[in-house]
């Protein structure tokens, strides 16, 4: 089962007929933000009519943090909602919510127990969220965070894991913790390969070109949000930071405000940073600044306006996360049953 075979990272083509993907986003905002679109729902919505997708509403990951209940529940219908808004077909791949596949958190605690404190203690969004909050202040259930991702992958035996760059390490360590498993136990999961966007891997606060785009940004105005309204959209991209230059050139290191939103732009638009650089040559900020707004609001609008219309048959959605589940969990159950057999638990008697 296990293959390590790299994968391309964008138009996949799958390796073999009914491949399997998987992956999820945080429900723990009102909203996804450009981040979360352009890294990874895109390429989600591109993918999934050539593989055999599973996309879920991470809410275990979310109260790693606490999180209002009602509002908790809002964001997960709020998630889905915007996940269909932006493309993904319920009809074609399945759809559902972590807490409804039990299976998620058992085989979490299976990989808990072969996971390294000092593995665990190397994972970069652990040590950035503790430095954050104090390492004494971080929750026990934000250091084991990245062995439930595990576990959310492995339980479904994904070729791929269709994620933005942030995500590689988590994606790494369940590639060690599944080999360790096949190593102690044989062949029990397939080893997953990340699938990152290339020009979308990253993108960045437009109030602070030097950190990623994140829901956690130091000014909301640094966001773009897949919910925000058009005004908002345009706002936020027409405020967004520059540099005292006036040449408009894709310069990660000397020019990154400018160079994010050539990349944005070159994103949204299908087109290449350098040809935007040709177009733009002569041409001021504003310009560019202008254009993106209409652009993004072009882009976006649609999929907010598609997301608040879902919102308003709550029931509609909850009907297909529940269908999404029992599928997920059939195919969640038999890993997590040979898991159970192969560490040596007896099994349970049948009811
Ligand atoms: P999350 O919710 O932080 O992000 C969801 C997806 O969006 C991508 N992303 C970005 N891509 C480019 N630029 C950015 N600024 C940016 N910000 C976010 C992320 O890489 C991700 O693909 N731990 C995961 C959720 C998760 C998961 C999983 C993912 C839980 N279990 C299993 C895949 C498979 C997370 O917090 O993503």
């Amino acid at each position: 089962m296990t293959d390590s075979t790299p994968m391309p990272a964008d138009d996949a083509a799958p390796p073999e007929p009914g491949a399997r993907v998987l992956s999820g986003m945080q429900p723990s905002a009102d909203s996804l933000h450009l981040g979360n679109y352009l890294g990874a729902l895109v390429n989600w919505v591109r993918i999934q009519q050539q593989y055999d997708a599973f996309f879920f509403i991470p809410d275990l990951h979310a109260i790693t943090v606490p999180q209002p209940p009602e509002e908790l529940r809002q964001r997960v219908r709020r998630t889905a909602a915007q996940y269909i808004a932006a493309g993904i077909d319920p009809e074609r791949s399945t759809l559902f919510v972590q807490s409804h596949v039990p299976e998620h958190a058992q085989l979490a605690w299976v990989l808990i127990c072969s996971t390294g404190m000092g593995e665990a203690a190397r994972m970069t969004q652990f040590k950035d969220k503790a430095a954050k909050q104090g390492a004494d202040h971080a929750g026990v259930g934000l250091f084991t965070y990245p062995m439930l991702q595990a576990a959310d992958i492995l339980l479904y035996q994904p070729h791929g894991v269709p994620v933005g760059e942030d995500q590689k390490q988590h994606v790494e360590l369940s590639r060690d913790l599944a080999q360790r498993f096949n190593h102690r136990y044989g062949e029990t999961f397939r080893i997953p390969q990340p699938m990152i966007p290339e020009g979308a891997a990253r993108i960045y606060d437009l109030q602070n070109p030097g950190a990623k785009m994140s829901k956690s940004a130091e000014s909301p105005s640094g966001l773009l949000n897949l919910l925000d309204s058009d005004k908002q959209l345009a706002k936020k991209i027409k405020s967004a930071v520059t540099d005292d230059g006036t040449e408009i050139r894709f310069d990660r290191e000397n020019k990154p405000g400018v160079s994010n939103l050539l990349a944005i732009y070159a994103e949204l638009a299908g087109r290449s940073t350098d040809q935007l650089q040709a177009d733009y040559q002569g041409r001021m900020y504003g310009h560019l600044k202008v254009d993106l707004a209409e652009l993004a609001v072009a882009r976006l609008g649609p999929v907010r306006d598609r997301a608040l219309q879902l919102l308003e048959d709550p029931a509609e959605l909850d009907a297909l996360l529940a269908k999404g589940a029992a599928k997920a969990r059939t195919v969640a159950s038999e890993t997590l049953k040979d898991v159970y057999s192969k560490l040596g638990f007896l099994p349970a008697a049948a009811a």
